[in-house]
């Protein structure tokens, strides 16, 4: 098939991460008769430095013209300014909501390979396997913010419609009939309106989806269950800050969060696949940054927005086997072990493959 697929790699490591998904996007392209072309585009703090903004409209009308956007990550000490006007992370906020990308896939699990390196007893780690589904487009992100009086108080707004938290709980529960039948939804409903209305239209909308066991979890002791009974979780949906802050989290699981990929989509066939890590300026231009949660991003955007889930699944494995072979970056080889660089371990993937 042809395909034409945006590439934002940002700054910092997604310049590298970036670089290296898309060789292995090209190496399924030759290996399975694909037409892959790749349009660069500016995000972040680099396209900051050369536009003054961070999403600058050439790179929307750039990606609108593409089936898939492949994106590294924004920010670094350049622009690490929390009050700066223009920030790097303005550009990710607004790519996400100018695509409607209202739900974030971040599936995690753990590693065989990995297990001892875990923090975590290896026999907590049997079986962990859950996708994340994240509210992307609303919440406390997009909701009213400001400062008050003399800028000696400042405040942001957690708000959901009844839309927002259906069409994502859908999403959720989709996913869940075609794994293990399971859903956690994560809120704050003992404190918050708006966590009442989400647990609410997520029971609500439960009725249409018998097949599925619906658990509701307070987000202060899901933080708890992720690490003492990971295994027990399939498909779990947050809201959008709560999302961001259990992913991480639950990389832990997953042995780093250079491991994690994740999928935005908008309900389309059109998603913006981007890892969950953020650019690293301290490690960043060294070779040290583990490419599979962008490599991983890679695998669901042709899974997910190419429809091609056979060579999806290929990178997968090739990842399983270069982990096997003991190809380890920095961020998850053992201490005092030898370790391997970015390109190194993305070579050893893609001979995999
Ligand atoms: C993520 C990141 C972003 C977020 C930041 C960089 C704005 O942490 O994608 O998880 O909070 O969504
Ligand atoms: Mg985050």
């Amino acid at each position: 098939m042809k395909a034409k697929i945006a590439v934002l790699a940002g700054d910092g490591i997604g310049i590298e991460v970036t670089a290296a998904a898309v060789q292995v996007l090209e190496k399924v392209a030759s290996k399975y008769n694909h037409e892959f072309s790749f349009e660069e585009g500016l995000i972040g703090g680099i396209a900051i430095d050369t536009t003054g903004t961070a999403l600058p409209d050439e790179t929307i009308a750039m990606c609108e013209g593409t089936q898939a956007i492949l994106l590294g990550a924004v920010g670094g000490y350049k622009w690490d300014n929390p009050s700066a006007k223009v920030r790097p992370e303005q550009g990710l906020l607004k790519i996400r909501k100018h695509f409607d990308l209202f739900a974030n896939l971040r599936p995690v699990k753990t590693y065989p390979a990995l297990a001892g390196f875990t923090p975590l007893r290896p026999d907590l780690l049997e079986g962990v396997d859950m996708l994340f589904i994240r509210e992307l487009t609303g919440g406390i992100y997009f909701g009213d913010r400001g400062e008050q009086g003399d800028g000696d108080h400042a405040f942001d707004t957690e708000n959901y419609s009844v839309a927002e938290v259906q069409r994502v709980a859908q999403v959720a529960f989709t996913a869940a009939q075609g794994r293990r039948k399971k859903v956690t939804s994560v809120d704050k409903a003992n404190v918050l309106a708006t966590y009442r209305l989400w647990r609410k239209t997520v029971t609500a909308l439960h009725d249409d989806y018998a097949d599925v066991q619906l658990d509701h979890i307070l987000v202060d002791a899901m933080t708890m269950y992720l690490m003492t009974r990971p295994a027990s979780f399939d498909v779990i949906v947050a809201s959008n800050m709560f999302g961001d802050i259990l992913t991480d989290e639950a990389s832990v699981l997953a042995g780093s969060l250079g491991m994690l990929p994740s999928a935005s989509i908008n309900g389309s066939s059109m998603g913006l696949y981007e890892p969950c890590h953020g650019s690293a300026p301290d490690i960043a231009g060294q070779g040290k940054a583990n490419p599979i949660g962008s490599i991983l991003s890679a695998a669901m955007l042709l899974r997910y927005s190419l429809n091609l889930s056979y060579e999806a699944e290929v990178v997968e494995r090739a990842v399983d086997s270069a982990l096997d072979a003991g190809a380890r970056t920095a961020d998850i080889a053992p201490r005092g072990a030898g370790f391997v660089s970015t390109t190194e371990l993305t070579q050893t993937i893609i001979d995999a493959l």
